[in-house]
Order: structure tokens, then C-alpha cells, then sequence
């Protein structure tokens, strides 16, 4: 069996630890190259992790190695360039959240992909749990009747990225949301059958970042902190539901981090991690599901999935037009909470 070339731009921590790992486990693929903008960095990335070539100019990798899969593993200014290359190149693509910074960037790419015939998917990968395909199963039976008031969390109570460009929004397009919230968001949104949306309200704040340096994911430089680190928002959906999403960097909360999804709909109650249904009976909580556990593998798991597409299996995938929606939403969020206005989709 031939097997398929996979190529990596942007040899970063998620490329190394997410990426490259996954790909060294599956006998179908070979990694044949590494490209970044840093020469002595991306040749150290190739040797630490065995793969025989590096480059610094993504055309010349092309011409030369003529990779099938390419995962863009850039900060998020540089997804849209790098995806559109690498699908103009025929190559399957695997790119990292968030998809873009622009909505219309998210459309560009996910319309060439279908154009060219290639496979796009974004790292979306909580929805990979069991958790939520059980969640998601359940919902689709029923279970929950008419959800129509959704609770999005994704805060840390002092969780400022200290590496890469997370603090600079020209690079990476804004903060916790983009980052953090967008993955719930996803989450959530996936569960809902990615219904359609119609009204967002939102603020944000820069109240902590700009004045610690320190937190549970390393240093910072205040005087260069960027983006905001808290964001609330409500989003209501055309069938008159309405989620509530709170996303923050550093909030001055009780747990360290909260990453979770509340669905409350007329017939019972869910939460995502670990799963668990509930419902109420004369005043008294009954469960329905319960897991004890979240599943704790799901970036290995939206990995596999990407790769078994690529190699034909009709999986699931957060693909090219989902990716589209959800950063039309941010980018609506981000707009209200920059104008102090509702804005429409
Ligand atoms: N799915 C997840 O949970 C998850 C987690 C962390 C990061 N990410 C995403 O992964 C991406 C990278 O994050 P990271 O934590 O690995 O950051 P990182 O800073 O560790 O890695 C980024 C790498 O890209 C390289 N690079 C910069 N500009 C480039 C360009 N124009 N072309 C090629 N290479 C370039 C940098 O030199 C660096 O090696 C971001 O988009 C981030 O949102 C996703």
C-alpha cells in the first residue's frame, strides 16, 4: 500500500504534541516535511520528531514533496493564506482553531475545498468525546424535548497563554473568544444541529490581563496584552432559543478552569461534561444519564476522524461549512461588543 504524504506548517507545540503525534500512529501515513518561518526552529522541530526534511518557503515544499494531507498548525492570521495553499496544491487539509480571523476567509476557504473536491476540517476536537456523541444522540431522540436556553462556559480564572501570540490580536484576531469560547461554542452548536442564528448582543473587558503577568499557563507582558480577556455575549437563535456564553482568559472566578455546555430544554436537562441528563419530579432531582467520567482523548479521536475522511470513511467531521458559521458568529460577537450594539445575522 502506498502510503499517504503528510506535510506540517507550523511546527509549534499543538503540531508536535496533537498533530504529529496522531500521524505517527497510523501505518498508512508518512510525514515527509515540516515547514515554519524560523529555520533553526522548524530543522530542531524535524529532529526531535524524525521527519526528513524542513523548509521555510511553503512553494518550494510543494514542488518538492507533493504531500497529500497538509495540517496548517500556524497562530491564526496565517490559517487562511496556508489552507488556501495547500487545497490549490490538492492537498487534504487539517487546519487548527479558529478556522480564520474574517467570516469571509472561512467562506473562501471552505468553497474552494469544495471546488477542488479536497477534505477540510478544523480541530474542533471536544466534540469528539463520548460525552457529546451520547449527548448528541440523546438530544436527537428527544430526550430533552425543546431546548431553548443553553449556558456556554470556557473561562479560566487566570489562564493568559504565556507562549506564542495569544496576546496580540493583529495574529491571532481577539482573545479568550476565539481561543477558548469558540471550542464550547462549537460544542454546543454541533449538539444543536448547528441551527441558524440571528441575533447577538455581547461586551467585553480588559481588566486583568493588562495588569498580571502570571497565571497557570505561564508569564505574559502586560504592557503588550492585546486582546480582550473577557467576553460575555447572548445569541439568539432564529427558533427563538437563546444561549448565554461566557468565555474568559482570567476572571476572577472560584474554579480554575470551566469549560462547559448547559442545555435546558422543557422536558429534562443536560450538562456536557461528563455527560450527565437530569429532570426534576415533584421537586426532587432525577437522573436520567450519567457518566462519571469525560472522556479525556478527544483530540486523538478529531484527529482519527480527519484521517480516516482523508483515507475515504464517511466520519464525522467539523468540516469547511460548519467552520464557515461559527466564525460568522464570532465575528458578529466581536462586532457588537466593539459597537455596543445588537447585530443581526
Ligand atoms: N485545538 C486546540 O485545542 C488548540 C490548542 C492550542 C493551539 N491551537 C491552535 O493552534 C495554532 C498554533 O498554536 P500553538 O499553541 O501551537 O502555537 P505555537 O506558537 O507553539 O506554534 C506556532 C508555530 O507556527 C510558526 N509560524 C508562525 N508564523 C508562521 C507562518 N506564517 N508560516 C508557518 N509557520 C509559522 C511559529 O514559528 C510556531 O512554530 C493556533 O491557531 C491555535 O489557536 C489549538
Amino acid at each position: 500500500m502506498m502510503k499517504k504524504k503528510v506535510a506540517i506548517i507550523g511546527g509549534g507545540q499543538i503540531a508536535e504534541n496533537v498533530h504529529v503525534a496522531h500521524y505517527k500512529t497510523r501505518d498508512e501515513l508518512e510525514i515527509v516535511a515540516v515547514c515554519g518561518v524560523n529555520e533553526e526552529s522548524v530543522k530542531s522541530f524535524a529532529e526531535r520528531n524524525g521527519i526528513p526534511n524542513y523548509y521555510t518557503d511553503a512553494a518550494e515544499m510543494y514542488s518538492i514533496e507533493k504531500p497529500d494531507i497538509v495540517s496548517v498548525c500556524t497562530p491564526n492570521l496565517f490559517h487562511f493564506e496556508n489552507v488556501m495553499q495547500a487545497l490549490e496544491n490538492d492537498c487534504d487539509v487539517f487546519c487548527e482553531k479558529p478556522p480564520a480571523i474574517k467570516a469571509d476567509d472561512a467562506r473562501v476557504m471552505y468553497e474552494t475545498a469544495i471546488a477542488k473536491g479536497k477534505v477540510l476540517a478544523y480541530d474542533f476536537h471536544h466534540r469528539f468525546a463520548d460525552d457529546v456523541t451520547i449527548l448528541k444522540e440523546k438530544v436527537d431522540e428527544g430526550m430533552l424535548g425543546d431546548i431553548y436556553f443553553v449556558k456556554v462556559k470556557a473561562l479560566r480564572r487566570n489562564g493568559i497563554p504565556g507562549w506564542g501570540s495569544f496576546t496580540n490580536k493583529e495574529i491571532q484576531g481577539g482573545g479568550p473568544l476565539i481561543d477558548l469560547g469558540i471550542h464550547m461554542l462549537d460544542a454546543a452548536l454541533y449538539i444543536l444541529g448547528y441551527p441558524n442564528i440571528k441575533k447577538v448582543t455581547a461586551k467585553m473587558f480588559q481588566k486583568i490581563g493588562n495588569k498580571k503577568s502570571e497565571g497557570s499557563f505561564g508569564k505574559w507582558d502586560p504592557t503588550k496584552f492585546g486582546v480582550e480577556d473577557s467576553l460575555f455575549s447572548h445569541i439568539e437563535l432564529e427558533n427563538g432559543s437563546l444561549l448565554q456564553l461566557e468565555t474568559s482568559f482570567a476572571l476572577n472566578i472560584k474554579e480554575k478552569s470551566e469549560m462547559n455546555v448547559e442545555f435546558c430544554g422543557d422536558q429534562a436537562g443536560a450538562i456536557m461534561f461528563p455527560a450527565e441528563i437530569y429532570t426534576d419530579e415533584k421537586g426532587e432531582l432525577v437522573s436520567l444519564l450519567k457518566r462519571e467520567t469525560a472522556d479525556s482523548d478527544r483530540h486523538s479521536k478529531s484527529m482519527s476522524a480527519f484521517v480516516n475522511r482523508c483515507l475515504g470513511k464517511n466520519v464525522m467531521l467539523a468540516d469547511g461549512k460548519q467552520g464557515y458559521a461559527i466564525q460568522q458568529l464570532v465575528e458578529a460577537i466581536y462586532q457588537s461588543a466593539e459597537k455596543g450594539e445588537s447585530v443581526t445575522l
